[in-house]
């Protein structure tokens, strides 16, 4: 056998050549950008472990929207900063609310040209900062604090109904409640929603991955950590355990997070499942590359390219990203 038969190099002999070959496009059209939105201030704050990104008053939301869509990105995920909170969480389904009244200027603003998605929890909401509401818990030396699923539920369906009512297309609960996407659904239907699509946070795990996010949006635990409700990032059959079951319950789109760490996962749910996948490159996976490219280490849009395309290649077909409006540009120049 003359060496060697195959030779790969051929096919990458001109960049015309390799274009022909490429196997993964990744399109502004993919991407789903964050907005946080802040009651009561007047000037963008920095987040400082997040350089880039802002917290918005009100009243910058739709240049910020405006913004976004021009560089053809489809949708924005809107995450809120109340002015006050208290154990019920109660200001997260406020219909006068920070994300309900940043979600009806865009949707007035936007009509159906922007997809307008919410986060729906309770940890930027409540004292305790857990995504759930506490209950004492029984035994064990006397009542530790728990948090408790079921009355959860209730909470997690009037937020989602309360952001529905206010023009919000896309639910993305992202509590890790056991139920909380059927609990979500039935309260969005009765309440005349069946149009709202539910795209939960399926297979979340508790990462180290979201410290700057608890810096961008003040939620982190007052006590203990999220490992009673957040998936332990060992395991990946569980994951395709929580995966299901969302599916079972009326998901519309699963969601995997965090994104670079967990590709394994996405590949995984890509093949099992007939439902897009979206995947969230969370806020610690773009802190590293903007720490490392302000130290001069590495390209920080070459890097932020290279893990988004990663994430698209093992299968996802959304990706909610900080990187969004930076790489939007040079997405449709490739
Ligand atoms: C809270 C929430 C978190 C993120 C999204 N929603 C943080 C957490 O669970 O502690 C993380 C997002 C990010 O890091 O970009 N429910
Ligand atoms: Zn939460």
């Amino acid at each position: 056998m003359r060496f060697p038969i195959r030779r790969l190099r051929r096919l990458r002999k001109t960049a015309k050549m390799r274009s022909m070959i490429r196997e993964t496009t990744l399109l502004p059209s993919d991407l789903v950008c964050p907005v946080f939105v802040q009651e009561g201030i007047d000037e963008r704050i920095t987040v400082e472990s997040m350089p880039g990104i802002q917290r918005l008053p009100l009243s910058d939301v739709i240049g910020e929207v405006e913004s976004i869509k021009s560089a053809g990105i489809p949708a924005i995920m809107l995450f809120g900063l109340p002015s006050s909170k208290d154990d019920a969480g109660s200001s997260a389904f406020d219909g006068d609310g920070i994300v309900q009244r940043a979600a009806s200027e865009v949707s007035r603003a936007f009509g159906d040209d922007i997809v307008i998605m919410s986060d729906v929890c309770l940890c930027q909401y409540t004292l305790s900062g857990h995504c759930g509401v506490i209950r004492d818990g029984p035994g064990r030396g006397g009542g530790s604090p728990v948090i408790d699923n079921d009355s959860s539920l209730e909470v997690l369906a009037k937020i989602a109904v309360s952001q529905a009512e206010s023009g919000v297309d896309v639910v993305s609960p992202s509590a890790m409640m056991d139920g909380q996407v059927s609990a979500i659904r039935t309260a969005l239907d009765d309440s005349g929603f069946s149009d709202v699509l539910i795209m939960p946070h399926s297979a979340k795990h508790r990462s180290g991955f979201y410290s700057p996010f608890r810096d961008a949006a003040e939620c982190a635990p007052q006590f203990g950590d999220r490992s009673t409700y957040q998936m332990p990032y060992t395991n990946a059959r569980e994951a395709m355990l929580e995966i299901e079951s969302d599916v079972e319950e009326g998901a519309d789109i699963v969601m995997i997070k965090p994104a670079l760490a967990y590709l394994d996962l996405v590949a995984e749910a890509r093949r099992r499942l007939d439902l897009p996948v979206a995947a969230f490159s969370v806020s610690g996976e773009y802190a590293l590359v903007r720490a490392a490219a302000a130290a001069g280490y590495v390209d920080g849009t070459q890097i932020a390219l290279e893990i988004l395309h990663s994430i698209k290649r093992a299968g996802a077909d959304i990706i909610v990203t900080y990187f969004a409006k930076d790489v939007a540009g040079s997405l449709l120049a490739e």
